[in-house]
Formats: structure tokens, C-alpha cells, sequence
């Protein structure tokens, strides 16, 4: 799938994120290995520190339904900010252990874009290795 592509399933993610509070729209789309799209959005509470961002929303449900690191392909987060959305550090902690380090993934607000992915947004990893020894 090209890179366009997913970013506009990402953007239809976006409609659907719960932001009462940020008023902040953010949407993710995973594509998998086997051509399917996994939607996340935010999805904020009254609770704030109980707000899931949207990129932890897609790769949850894309667990959820079953796929792994082998299987996720790529993930687009978007949002309506004036600046790109770079994932927050929860996120960044959350993508390291179940995505590929150089998996890409795609930023855009629909002005600025660019293509990352996880060893770039976050080095120095603490991973599984370091629990289980
Ligand atoms: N948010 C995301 O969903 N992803 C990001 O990468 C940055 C922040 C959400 C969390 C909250 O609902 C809102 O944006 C404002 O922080």
C-alpha cells in the first residue's frame, strides 16, 4: 500500500477519535500483512491520565485481533494540529515492544509529512531483554 494511502485511512481514524477535553484529533491506521486496515483514534476521559492515545489504540487492536510484530507492516498517525503529531513517550515505549524497530511509520497533519520509525523516535530501548534475563 503507498504511503498516501494509509495516511487517508488514518485521517478517516481521525473522525472518530473522543477528545472532549484536548479538543486534539489523532488518528492511526496499521496496515497488516495481509492487506487489512487497523483503525485506532484518541480516546480521552474526565480522567485524564486514562486517555489512549490513538497510535496505542491501533497497535492494541491490532493485537487484539491478532497480529505481531511479523504481521504489522506500517502505521500512519495523523492529526489536526498545526504541527505534526510525533508520538508521546508512552507511545514511543508502547511501539518499541510490539512493532519492528524499522517499521515505518508516517506522520502527517495533512500539510507536513514525514516517515520515521521506532529506533529513530526512541533510543536507547529498555526492552524485554532487560526484564528477562
Ligand atoms: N495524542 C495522541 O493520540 N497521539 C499522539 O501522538 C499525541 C497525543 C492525544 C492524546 C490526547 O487525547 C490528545 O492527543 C492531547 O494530548
Amino acid at each position: 500500500m503507498e504511503k498516501q494511502e494509509l495516511i487517508n485511512e488514518a485521517f478517516k481514524a481521525m473522525k472518530n477519535a473522543y477528545a472532549p477535553y484536548s479538543n486534539y484529533h489523532v488518528g492511526a491506521a496499521i496496515e497488516t500483512a495481509d492487506g487489512k486496515i487497523i483503525y485506532g483514534a484518541n480516546i480521552e476521559n474526565a480522567s485524564f491520565g486514562a486517555t489512549n492515545c490513538a497510535e496505542r489504540s491501533a497497535v492494541f487492536a491490532a493485537y487484539s485481533n491478532g497480529y505481531r510484530k511479523d504481521t504489522i507492516k506500517a502505521l500512519a498517525i495523523v492529526s489536526d494540529g498545526d504541527r505534526i503529531a510525533a508520538p508521546c513517550g508512552i507511545c514511543r515505549q508502547v511501539l518499541c515492544e510490539l512493532v519492528e524497530g524499522d517499521m515505518p511509520i508516517y506522520l502527517s497533519n495533512g500539510k507536513d509529512e514525514c516517515t520515521t520509525c521506532i529506533n529513530e523516535l526512541l533510543p536507547m530501548q529498555f526492552v524485554q531483554e532487560d526484564v528477562i534475563r
